[in-house]
């Protein structure tokens, strides 16, 4: 079985937990969504992790496609591309702005705990990926000196400490950074209609 699938069924992307921690997550930073749109947006978003043999780096930012899709066709494109961008690496390489649901998704990795994220992604076999794929990271001054040091401890534990302390200072600088589904600029759902055509 693939790593994607691994991590949808019983991962860090478990279709049962993640999207529970996202919720809270989300309605920390925002409200309680009550939109079903957005509610379905929060369980698909990572769905397309299901077949994939990598959950990080080059190529793993396509996993957004399945749930964009499924929100297109339910509920619009704007919807669609709300699910999108909860990737950073996909914003990044798209040019898009990320989506409140992004930095709801990043806040649900500050909020999982310890204890339960640690044994799930190394069962599904992302671990290995995660921390492998952030060591190559740490020279390009995003870190602190203390992240850094957690970072290539080589230990799992002080790994994901370091990781976390990273990605809550970065949900605090992009929490009022990003949008949400309705403020989509009609050019914006132009060029991506365009984009979707010619795929
Ligand atoms: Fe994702
Ligand atoms: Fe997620």
């Amino acid at each position: 079985m693939r790593v994607g699938t691994k991590s949808v069924l019983y991962g860090a992307h478990a279709l049962y937990l993640h999207p529970i921690a996202v919720l809270v997550a989300y309605s920390r930073l925002y409200a309680i969504p009550g939109d079903p749109r957005l509610l379905l947006g929060i369980l698909t978003h990572d769905v397309g992790y299901w077949g994939m043999d990598r959950v990080e780096g080059e190529g793993s930012e396509n996993h957004v496609e399945l749930g964009g899709r499924i929100m297109d066709r339910l509920c619009g494109q704007p919807w669609g591309d709300h699910v999108r961008r909860h990737s950073r690496s996909w914003c990044d390489l798209h040019g898009q702005r990320y989506s409140r649901l992004c930095v709801a998704d990043k806040l649900a990795f500050v909020l999982t705990p310890a204890w339960l994220y640690l044994p799930m992604a190394r069962a599904s076999g992302e671990l290995a990926q995660y921390m492998a794929a952030t060591d190559g990271q740490t020279r390009d001054g995003k870190f602190t000196e203390t992240e850094r040091s957690l970072l290539q401890s080589g230990d799992a534990k002080l790994w994901l400490k370091g990781l976390k302390s990273y990605t809550r200072r970065w949900v605090e600088q992009h929490r009022n950074d990003c949008d949400q589904a309705r403020d989509m600029k009609p050019d914006c759902v132009k060029k991506l209609a365009v984009r979707a055509a010619t795929s």
